[in-house]
């Protein structure tokens, strides 16, 4: 038996990265999955390429590989009524949504003095606005059912300790604690829990590419991921300069199942011990 027998996870972000490892873990122990993220091409205003149509079918394939089941379509989680249409597909396929990871989001950076309109709308736009779409879309049904549910969305160290350069991805992800605290005190009647999941930096296309390489090493004509890990490995008391997907599913995982029953209203930190040193 399973870890999450029985229960359906809708999950946003889920072509690749932390989302395609979350809808892994999840179909794993035994979980139904409903998958969605960006269709349609490159998000504007992101610096480094967002995922591609191909992404989500490949989690798709990878999901049924491991033996589970899982829906999956596209939306950007800005537009509610496409949000919706996925959480209708998962609805008519399953019955039911019982755990929600909203995961999708987007990193930009630079100088607060110079940061364009755009960009600091693009982040809250998707980070912070496009989670609320992926809970609220979900919450109806799953008030309705009575049976409880587990909504996790994934924040960031940055929410808690700040950082130079990103202050609209700081916003967004702080805002999203503020949704969670909000929710958490709300859904508690309904035995709904709530909890913001606070990766460290993590391996995946977010941060390995050139620009994001150039943030941390400005200096440098061509900086590569050593320069970059180097500066990240002293942001941890543990001696890691960044983490794996798989570090932030296990999480997911425990706090989709009933082993994380009592657990609620937690910023959940994944982190190497980076807010304690840093925060
Ligand atoms: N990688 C890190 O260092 C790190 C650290 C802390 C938190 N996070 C957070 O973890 C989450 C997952 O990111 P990741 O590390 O897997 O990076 P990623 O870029 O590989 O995955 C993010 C996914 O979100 C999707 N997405 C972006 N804009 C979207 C939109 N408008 N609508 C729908 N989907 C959209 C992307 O297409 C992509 O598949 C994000 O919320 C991110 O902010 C990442």
């Amino acid at each position: 038996m399973g870890r999450v027998e029985g229960k359906v996870a809708f999950i946003t972000g889920a072509a690749r990265g932390q989302g395609r490892s979350h809808a892994l873990f999840l179909a794993r122990e035994g979980a139904r999955i409903v998958a969605t993220d960006v269709g349609g091409g490159q998000v504007e205003h992101v610096e480094y390429p967002t995922s591609s149509e191909d992404d989500l079918q490949e989690t798709v394939r990878l999901v049924r590989e491991a033996g589970g089941e899982i829906v999956a379509g596209y939306a950007d989680v800005r537009d509610r009524d496409a949000i919706d249409a996925v959480v209708a597909q998962g609805l008519e396929a399953f019955g039911f949504i019982d755990v929600v990871v909203a995961n999708a989001g987007v990193f930009t950076w630079g100088a607060a003095p110079n940061l364009s309109r755009e960009g600091w709308q693009t982040v809250i736009d998707i980070n912070l606005n496009g989670t609320w779409n992926a809970v609220q879309s979900v919450l109806p049904s799953m008030i309705a059912r009575g049976k409880g549910g587990s909504i996790m969305m994934t924040a960031s160290q940055i929410a808690t300790r700040g950082q130079s350069n990103a202050v609209a991805y700081a916003a967004s992800k702080a805002g999203i604690v503020g949704m969670m605290r909000a929710l958490a005190a709300e859904l508690a009647r309904e035995n709904i829990r709530v909890n913001t999941i606070h990766p460290s930096t993590v391996y995946t296309e977010m941060i390995l590419n050139e620009p994001v390489y150039k943030v941390f090493r400005p200096d440098l004509e061509n900086p590569g991921l050593a320069e970059m890990e180097a500066e990240l490995r002293p942001f941890h008391m543990l001696d890691v300069p960044a983490l794996d997907v798989e570090d932030i599913s296990h999480a997911v995982v425990y706090l989709a199942s009933d082993e994380s029953r009592y657990v609620t209203s937690m910023k959940f930190a994944i982190d190497a011990g980076s807010t304690q040193k840093l925060g």
